[in-house]
């Protein structure tokens, strides 16, 4: 299927209250690209894409803009990565979890540690010396193009019972998204790690399924789970990272112009992102907060030392090692 392609002057057209044609740049069809996103309207993910959106179209006088199916509405993540495969959507937010089931070199952006903090990782993961041959490198396999990322920020285990140090982790059962790196991560913190789409994390935490999970306070929020497990810790195991996918077959499809305004255009989209990120994680916070959650403190360090192991476990080859290395010597503080 791909992007809606749709000729000028149809009925779409006028329904849209477009107009048939001026200064919209390349092409003449009018281009709707449908989005996927696991979030919910309120989260700072929906709200950037929104204004991408919204940026399209004024600079193509209404030709191009985009379709967001919020709420994992186009299904989990996995489901949408086939869906961005078989060209039957064009663009989804995706975890760096689920790229890593589809090549093992996207675990080096996932791994605890590679990443200082978001200022590290916001230009690491938009410098095409560093990412560009890995961006492309699903392309031949999977149809599929990475253009960017958005910051998942920092992400921390939360607990239906308190805690107070990882030993208070051992037979809890925590949701991990669905990758090996995580199920050795929560190992490695003493916990018991349970693999489980997004979606479902609410229900499973409620029922007593889970006893925990980990995200960013933003997540924890606004899907709710503070409501049912309300013992946030400072883990601060991972800068998290979620990839921005196209449809190869739909980017090479766009005229070049049409393409490149796109590919510009994110470059705003993530700036904005993250941009949005700080305060809606003060607003998470505070909101969790009102809403009966409490922030516990654990040992930072122990958390690093049980986790350092992993890079030797996980990253075997070269090209590994070699995009570890690079992303490292790109840390403030490191450079020069
Ligand atoms: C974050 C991230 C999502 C991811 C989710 C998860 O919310 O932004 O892309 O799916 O974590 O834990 O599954």
């Amino acid at each position: 299927m791909g992007p809606r392609i749709v000729a000028l002057g149809t009925v779409m057209v006028v329904g849209l209250g477009l107009t048939a044609c001026g200064g919209g740049g390349a092409g003449s069809d009018v281009i709707i690209l449908r989005v996927a996103l696991n979030q919910t309207e309120t989260h700072p993910s929906y709200v950037a894409l929104a204004n991408y959106s919204d940026r399209l179209e004024e600079q193509t006088d209404g030709r191009m803009r985009l379709d967001i199916f919020p709420n994992e509405t186009l299904g989990a993540q996995a489901e949408v990565l086939q869906l961005l495969s078989d060209n039957i959507i064009d663009l989804g937010i995706i975890s760096g979890s689920q790229m890593e089931n589809l090549s093992a070199d996207f675990l080096v952006l996932n791994m605890p540690g590679v990443f200082d903090s978001v200022e590290h990782q916001m230009p690491v993961v938009h410098d095409p010396a560093i990412v560009g041959d890995l961006y492309t490198s699903l392309e031949g396999s999977n149809d599929i193009t990475v253009m960017g990322g958005f910051t998942q920020g920092s992400r921390n285990i939360y607990v239906k019972n308190e805690i107070s140090s990882l030993a208070d982790l051992d037979g809890v059962k925590i949701r991990v998204q669905e990758s090996e790196l995580n199920l050795a991560m929560i190992r490695a913190l003493g916990g018991s790690p349970t693999p489980m789409a997004f979606g479902e994390v609410y229900t499973a935490l409620q029922s007593g399924v889970l006893d925990g999970a980990e995200n960013n306070e933003v997540s924890f929020f606004t899907q709710k789970h503070f409501e049912v497990a309300p013992y946030y810790t400072n883990s601060n195991h991972l800068v998290g990272l979620d990839y921005m996918v196209a449809s190869t077959e739909m980017l090479e499809g766009l005229d070049p112009a049409d393409r490149q305004l796109l590919e510009d255009e994110w470059i705003n989209t993530y700036q904005d992102h993250t941009q949005l990120w700080d305060a809606a994680t003060q607003e998470a916070i505070d909101g969790a907060k009102a809403g009966g959650a409490q922030w516990i403190e654990i040992d930072q360090a122990e958390v690093q030392e049980a986790l350092a192991p992993l890079a030797d476990e996980f990253l075997t080859t070269p090209t590994q090692r070699e995009l570890y290395d690079k992303i490292r010597a790109a840390a403030p503080g490191q450079e020069g």
